[in-house]
């Protein structure tokens, strides 16, 4: 509500402050010319890095804190955002350090998270993020749908990644029409932002297997929020940005004309690839997959796969049915 926005205003303008603080350090920092050099390293441009407001958290455990400290901001509302917490001691330390970082916004484009990545190989956790707080609901946003809106619309069709550097490189590439989930099982709140936008989808999750699965999950809820959706099966278990970064922007071209399939064509291939047909589980796998998907699926979709598998499989259609 108009109320709640009101109430919140200090809110974003926190969050704000952090967001340039971090952005101001990623490019004018020793610590964070590394950090530049990394973005360099996996292709981005400073135009890119500019474009979604990339910053870096510095590695000193309470730099934000200060600095929001000495703009007036109350300690309880870093607290309550996420971005400061009390240690034993009685001192306050910042959530995100030495970390690249994405700012998260609302639909109005407001930041109202984060996410930090690490730059080190051995830390045990990849991306840091903000908790849930009074106006960040993980499963009510959808990275980068404010700022792509126009191009989504324009485009007429949105592509669903699952990670940062996968609406990042294909946007950089000239496919601007990009937003991610990050990381998460997609919810239908999610879904509804996205048909607010949009009617189509494609989604392009990593091409491992848990990228397939969370594929999987995330059709019929698509589906439910009355999106057509398509999937484009990236090759090789990479994902958008890999393979981008390896094959170019024109093979990436290629895949969105050649290997996008639609969304039972997906399911029916994929479980049609781990069927053995001499073995019994395989069968009974193979048999409640195939009837979970037809679920909700029209009857001539119905219709179209009873006959595929009676072919395929050898029986006839009745014993399919
Ligand atoms: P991935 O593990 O596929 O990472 O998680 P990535 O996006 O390819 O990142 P790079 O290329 O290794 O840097 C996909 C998304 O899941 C969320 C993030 O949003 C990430 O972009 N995620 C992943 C987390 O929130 N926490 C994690 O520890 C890992
Ligand atoms: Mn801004
Ligand atoms: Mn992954
Ligand atoms: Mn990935
Ligand atoms: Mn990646």
């Amino acid at each position: 509500t108009n109320e709640s926005v009101n109430t919140n205003q200090h809110l974003y303008e926190i969050m704000n402050e952090a967001s340039n603080f971090y952005q101001y350090n990623l490019f004018n920092s020793v610590s964070g010319e590394r950090v530049l050099e990394y973005l360099s390293n996996r292709k981005l441009s400073n135009e890119t890095i500019k474009h979604f407001e990339l910053g870096f958290s510095p590695k000193e455990k309470d730099l934000l804190y200060q600095f929001l400290k000495s703009k007036g901001y109350s300690v309880s509302d870093m607290i309550n955002l996420g971005l400061v917490k009390q240690s034993n001691d009685g001192t306050y330390y910042d959530l995100f350090t030495n970390r690249l970082m994405f700012p998260i916004t609302n639909s109005f484009g407001k930041t109202i998270a984060f996410s930090g990545r690490t730059l080190d190989k051995n830390d045990k956790v990849k991306y840091v993020n903000s908790p849930e707080t009074v106006i960040f609901k993980k499963g009510e946003t959808v990275y980068h749908l404010a700022e792509a809106g126009l191009d989504i619309r324009k485009k007429k069709f949105v592509m669903l990644y699952e990670g940062f550097f996968d609406v990042i490189s294909p946007y950089q590439a000239g496919f601007t029409n990009g937003v991610a989930t990050m990381g998460t099982a997609l919810t239908i709140n999610q879904a509804r932002l996205i048909k607010k936008t949009v009617d189509k989808v494609i989604v392009a999750y990593d091409g491992d297997s848990a990228g397939q699965k969370a594929i999987i999950s995330a059709i019929p809820v698509l589906l439910n929020a009355g999106l057509i959706v398509e999937v484009l099966k990236i090759p090789d278990k990479k994902d958008p940005d890999d393979y981008i970064k390896e094959y170019g922007s024109e093979a990436y071209q290629n895949l969105l004309s050649n290997n996008v399939q639609d969304p039972y064509q997906y399911q029916y291939e994929l479980y049609r690839e781990n069927l053995d047909l001499n073995n019994s589980n395989d069968i009974k796998t193979f048999q409640a997959n195939v009837t979970r998907m037809l679920q909700n699926a029209s009857p001539a979709i119905v219709s179209l796969y009873t006959k595929r598998i009676a072919d395929e499989l050898r029986i006839n259609e009745k014993d399919v049915k």
